[in-house]
């Protein structure tokens, strides 16, 4: 029953008609056609007000908020939305200056449709009911319950590894993992891509960071040779993701796991986007490269298949375990899991591990392969390998903008990433796929991302002079 309500028990009919009933003061949407846009909302990006100078630590933030205001003011700021409900393939929303709109939903990530399961709302109620809503103290001070301990468990028989040590988020397991293991005598050689957590976690540990090319071992092995050839005293950590979040690539994580071998290294694998949703079993890319508890360590994020806030880090030593739990910061001065969260993930592995589960991740594989065939059909260029994430390029951040500003109104919601998050001039749609989408959301949301791509690029054409020429992506048929 709960399949066909998706939207946190409001069905998607009852949403869809109190958006059109809505007044149209309360849309303040524009027509984009007929707005005049300044350049300097479709130029610049977060970069440019990263490092800012000055002796006002506060005051000097203000040109940031100018750019990012003219952006807001002409409906070019599509971030920091909030949803009216329980994360659903349809859903309606508000930017953030209260606008709303509504749409089929792209830009939740809850993979596997786990966040209103009848199942884990229920196991979520009953540890409420048992033990409140807070766990009023980090894991080291009576913080843990038994479902985090419960949950410890599952998630290192799930990865065939010994121990696992749980983080209020994914990101705390991410930059905890490096920063409690890495001091700054060692090196961190990492996936130029690798997510924030990981960079930061890096940069915060050593100032002996080296990237290597993005998912090249030939690139990380070479580091590797440099460090080794000056340094056999210190540690080196490789870091890398089972699954890139912006690309939807993976490394060869075995030859990752040799080459650190080889090395003295270590290797920490991010899994946070591929676990419990991808492969038959649903363990991801450690499954596929039948890497199951053999790599050093695994961390990974609850919040993409989970239903739940929440990160950990699996490892096979109880000291590195019980090291982590007391040097790692995120872990020993950071609340622990609320008991509730703890249940909801438990009970979401329970069903990531059964027949329904199965299912689940089937219907997911079918959808993201349909997904991707109809973005190419319709003239997309889609990145990467078929994964929840289905990157669709639209390469100028002015032309994707653009688009962005159109979508609520056509009634698309997905989320825009533009530069410095994936490189310059490589702005994209990052399509998050769930198992519950229809064929007729796929169907309609490509149409819909095809009309906006077209009237969007007229617009660009425009701001960039006649005859300028446009993206190599998705041209004349996703315009036709
Ligand atoms: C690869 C990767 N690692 C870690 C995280 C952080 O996870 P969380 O959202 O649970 O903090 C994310 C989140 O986007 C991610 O993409």
């Amino acid at each position: 029953m709960w399949l066909h309500r998706s939207c946190g028990g409001v069905g998607r009919k009852s949403l869809e008609s109190q958006w059109e009933l809505l007044p149209s003061k309360d849309r303040p949407m524009p027509d984009p056609k007929n707005n005049v846009t300044p350049t300097e909302a479709l130029t610049g990006s977060l970069r440019d007000y990263r490092e800012p100078h000055g002796p006002d630590l506060l005051g000097r933030v203000d040109r940031f908020f100018r750019w990012q205001d003219l952006r807001r003011q002409h409906h070019l700021w599509p971030y920091s939305r909030s949803t009216d409900h329980a994360p659903g393939t349809f859903c309606a929303a508000r930017d953030d200056t209260g606008a709303r709109f509504a749409g089929i939903n792209f830009g939740s990530q809850d993979y596997l449709s786990l966040g209103s399961h009848p199942a884990i709302k229920e196991a979520a109620k009953a540890a409420i009911d048992e033990y409140g809503v807070h766990s009023a103290g980090a894991p080291a001070f009576l913080g843990s319950t038994k479902y985090s301990l419960a949950l410890e468990r599952m998630i290192a028989d799930f990865l065939g590894m010994q121990h696992t040590v749980l983080y209020p988020t994914g990101w705390a397991a991410g930059f905890g993992v490096i920063r409690g293991l890495v001091r700054p005598s060692d090196h961190v050689v990492i996936d130029a891509l690798a997510h924030s957590c990981l960079q930061e976690g890096a940069a915060a540990a050593t100032r002996n960071v080296h990237s290597h090319r993005h998912l090249d071992v030939d690139s990380a092995r070479r580091q590797l040779t440099r460090i080794r050839a000056h340094d056999t005293e210190n540690a080196i950590l490789v870091v890398t993701e089972s699954l890139f979040s912006m690309d939807s690539d993976t490394p060869d994580i075995a030859a990752l796991q040799d080459l650190c071998r080889e090395f003295k290294a270590t290797l920490v694998v991010d899994a946070a986007h591929d676990l419990g949703n991808l492969g038959d079993d649903g363990r991801g890319h450690l499954g596929l490269q039948q890497m199951l508890g053999r790599v050093d360590i695994v961390m990974g994020s609850f919040s993409k298949t989970f239903a739940s806030n929440g990160g950990f880090v699996a490892c096979n030593s109880p000291a590195v375990r019980e090291y982590l739990k007391f040097y790692c910061s995120p872990q020993m001065f950071s609340n622990a899991l609320a008991p509730a969260q703890a249940a909801t993930v438990l009970k979401a592995f329970d069903i990531v591990t059964s027949s329904e589960g199965c299912a689940l991740r089937a219907q997911l594989i079918a959808n993201i392969r349909y997904l991707r065939t109809t973005l190419d059909q319709a003239g997309f260029e889609v990145l990467g390998e078929p994964s929840a994430i289905v990157p669709v390029l639209m390469h100028a951040e002015a032309l994707a903008r653009l688009v962005a500003r159109r979508l609520p109104t056509l009634g698309l919601v997905a989320n825009l990433v533009e530069y410095p998050a994936v490189a310059k001039g490589a702005a994209r749609f990052r399509f998050q796929v769930m198992a519950k989408h229809s064929r007729k959301d796929i169907d309609e949301a490509v149409d819909r991302l095809r009309i906006a791509y077209h009237e969007a690029q007229i617009t660009f054409r425009a701001s960039q002079g006649v005859g300028a020429t446009t993206t190599a992506g998705a041209t004349a048929s996703a315009g036709d």
